[in-house]
């Protein structure tokens, strides 16, 4: 059912009663129509398209989705690739896979176009390993595809082929980030590459050039191309078009899965006119908007944004948490991000070392252990959190913590290190008084003395 203030151009037929993922549902909703267009348009003209439709990456980076297909090289000689993202390891996050689950061909469809716009022949889907239905469902839509000649040799009569092939992966969360889930594509382990110069456009899979795309985001491509860019860039608002799938989870009376045109509504609408607000008459205390590695954000604090002015200029304006518009620039402006989309409401009950403890706990599991900074400070953010959350902690343990993870943002190969050291720094810097008070109970409990910062490491080995 659609919520109020609800736009589905990507969930228009999911959750529709009789909507099945059979290609003959597809088609009597007009699917593969797009293909047929795409087809006889030039390549440049659809990347034109998509460019001037402004889609953004709805993975998480947010990057212009045409400016990316635009960076293969003119001149490349060598084989080109896609890769559909379908990870979706980010907590908070579970769009992508009820896209795979009820309407897979949506995202074979633009999956196809956009191979054909940049030139590939061959395409993956790489999916999340814990996603054995997704691939199950993928794979049997792949098949009806190619038995309607959508896919393989000279697709439709137009002398352009293509295949597209599920690649499980084995449950790594580093398999989400574009360049590990390469090298897992390859054979190996899911090590990241350095940027530059391993840019996927340029040195991708094989070392060829490689798009790699959200789910969400190759499913707009066939919209753009039934809408054209112009008219599609008129949803949403400007640098931030099209509409968005947002994952509400937490606190809330109604979560799940809604699509708006991006910055439609605000998070206050989010949370109480399509979520039936804060579960048991709570308060609202904090909201991680874009996965579990966007930085959090206090209820009662106020927020400076830029506001246009009716003369054209622009000036600060100051705005409550519940009065943020959900679009990837606002977001940014305020200190945090737009991300995988995931949005965690979290009420008054909600104790944030604790929060943050699990959250901890999740990122020093998946680090993939090639950087130092990262590998190690992972760890001790978890160790540190769930002392304190254990009454083990040590006066000191803020400001150990606020080191670690200054520690680990920039200084790594990907941007994992930022995806792990944001919430601690961020749930620091929001919540001072509950680290502090976390911290001074439990040196009252222990005794502890105050510990030197630079042992902190030997405190942190002999706490564990
Ligand atoms: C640690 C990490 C995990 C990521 N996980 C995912 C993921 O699960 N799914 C995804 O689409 N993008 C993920 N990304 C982003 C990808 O690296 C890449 O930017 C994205 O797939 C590009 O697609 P888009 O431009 O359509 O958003 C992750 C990035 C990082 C740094
Ligand atoms: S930042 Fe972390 S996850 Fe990324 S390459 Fe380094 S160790 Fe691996």
């Amino acid at each position: 059912m659609t919520a109020p203030k609800e736009t589905r151009l990507i969930l228009e037929h999911v959750d529709q009663p009789g909507y099945t993922t059979d290609i003959d549902c597809y088609l009597r909703h007009g699917g593969y129509e797009q293909l047929r267009k795409a087809l006889t348009m030039q390549r440049a003209d659809i990347i034109n398209e998509v460019k001037t439709s402004g889609l953004r990456g709805r993975g998480g980076a947010g990057f212009g989705c045409g400016l990316k297909w635009s960076f293969i090289p003119p001149t490349n000689t060598k084989p080109v690739y896609l890769i559909c993202n379908a990870d979706e390891s980010e907590p908070g996050t579970f769009k992508d896979r009820q896209i795979i689950h009820k309407d897979p061909h949506q995202l074979i469809e633009g999956m196809i176009i956009a191979c054909y716009a940049n030139n590939a022949h061959l395409a993956y889907i790489y999916i999340r390993g814990e996603f054995p239905l997704g691939a199950k469902i993928l794979n049997r839509a792949l098949d009806e595809a190619r038995a309607h000649n959508f896919l393989g040799k000279n697709i439709l009569g137009s002398g352009f082929d293509c295949e597209i092939y599920v690649h499980r992966g084995a449950g790594a969360y580093i398999c989400g980030e574009e360049t590990g889930l390469i090298e897992s594509l390859e054979g190996k382990r899911p090590y990241p590459r350095i940027k530059p110069p391993y840019f996927p456009a340029v040195f991708g899979l094989y070392m060829s050039p490689t798009i790699v795309n959200n789910v969400e985001t190759l499913c707009n491509v066939k919209h753009i191309i039934r809408m054209g860019g112009a008219e599609y860039a008129k949803l949403g608002k400007p640098n931030n078009t099209g509409t968005r799938i947002l994952c509400v989870s937490g606190d809330v009376n109604k979560p799940g899965y809604y699509e708006f045109e991006v910055g439609s509504l605000t998070l206050g609408q989010l949370i109480h006119d399509v979520c039936g607000g804060i579960r048991n008459g709570n308060r609202l205390k904090a909201v991680i908007p874009g996965g579990s590695s966007a930085k959090v954000l206090r209820a009662g604090e106020k927020y400076k944004i830029k506001e246009k002015q009716s003369d054209g200029t622009l000036a600060d304006k100051e705005i409550t948490l519940e009065d943020i518009p959900m679009d990837f620039d606002t977001l940014a402006a305020v200190g945090s991000m737009a991300g995988s989309g995931g949005v965690i409401v979290m009420d008054h009950t909600r104790d944030m070392v604790e929060v943050l403890a699990n959250i901890n706990e999740f990122y020093a599991h998946e680090s993939c252990g090639q950087c130092t900074p990262c590998r190690e400070g992972s760890l001790w953010m978890k160790k540190i959190t769930h002392r304190l959350t254990h009454g083990q902690g040590v006066a000191n343990d803020p400001a150990v913590l606020k080191s670690v993870a200054d520690n680990i943002a920039g200084r790594t190969i990907c941007a994992f290190g930022e995806a792990c050291a944001w919430p601690t720094q961020s749930f620091l810097a929001k919540f001072p008084e509950e680290f502090e008070q976390a911290a001074k109970m439990a040196s009252a409990v222990n005794g502890s003395p105050k510990v030197d910062h630079s042992k902190a490491h030997d405190s942190a080995v002999a706490l564990a």
